[in-house]
């Protein structure tokens, strides 16, 4: 190749990645499956820097308790401790709760932007839902961030006010006021998922209540 072409093509490469529509790179590129994974907010000096995301009441919380059930059944070995929010993705993009429930538990984005999952025994995502379009973008070693992409206008999370010291999480998806708890999207905070491996054996939990 000449020297010319080359740089024809490094013009060509540039004028390409910097597009007004660029196709994200990663969507060019097959997720790949990962977990099970642990998740905590990432957003420097800001309260929520560090603190783990939990499952709890269908939706994904910071600064509210992990909550889980196991039936008392003499066929059934609970998971110690069973109150840790594990996730893993799939090579197809999808994302489960690491649950020994049968028929598992699916993680999605509801039409109002909340990070969401199914009820127990039941496959079935609400209406305008999403439940494709995550994935792990690994950043080092064990570590790597949780992302969506789903509806193409998904730019990361965002944590909104729920209480004192708890916050709801949200994909960032043009969210309205109406959206989120304190109806005010000015007062969400911006969030990278960073996670870490989860290397108990076994399942994480029964299930998420
Ligand atoms: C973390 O998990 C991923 C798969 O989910 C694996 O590829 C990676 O090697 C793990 N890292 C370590 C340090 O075990
Ligand atoms: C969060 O936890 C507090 C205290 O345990 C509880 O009162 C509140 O209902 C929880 N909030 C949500 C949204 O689950
Ligand atoms: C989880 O359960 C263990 C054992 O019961 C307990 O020591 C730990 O504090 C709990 N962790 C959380 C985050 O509730
Ligand atoms: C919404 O939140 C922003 C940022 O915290 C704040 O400045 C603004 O006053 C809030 N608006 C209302 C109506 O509460």
């Amino acid at each position: 190749m000449s020297s010319l072409t080359f740089f024809s093509s490094l013009i060509l490469l540039f004028s390409v990645l910097t597009s007004a529509n660029p196709v994200p790179l990663k969507q060019l590129v097959k997720p790949k499956p990962s977990g099970p994974f642990t998740m905590v907010a990432v957003h420097s000096t800001s309260p929520i820097h560090l603190k783990p995301v939990n499952a709890q009441r269908n939706h994904f919380y910071i600064g509210n308790a992990t909550q889980t059930f196991c039936p008392q059944q003499p066929d059934v070995t609970c998971p110690i401790p069973g109150n840790t929010t594990v996730l893993q993705t799939t090579s197809r993009g999808y994302c489960n709760l690491d649950v020994e429930v049968p028929g598992g538990q699916h993680v999605y984005v509801a039409a109002n932007g909340a990070l969401a999952y199914t009820v127990p025994n039941s496959n079935i995502v609400p209406k305008g839902a999403h439940s494709r379009s995550f994935a792990l973008d690994r950043t080092s070693g064990t570590r790597s961030s949780f992302t969506y992409s789903g509806t193409g206008k998904a730019s990361g999370w965002l944590a909104c006010p729920v209480a004192a010291a708890v916050y709801q999480i949200f994909a960032n998806v043009e969210l309205e006021d109406q959206n989120v708890p304190q109806k005010n999207v000015s007062a969400c905070i911006a969030l990278d998922a960073l996670t870490t491996n989860y290397t108990l054996p076994g399942a994480a939990a029964w299930q998420y209540t």
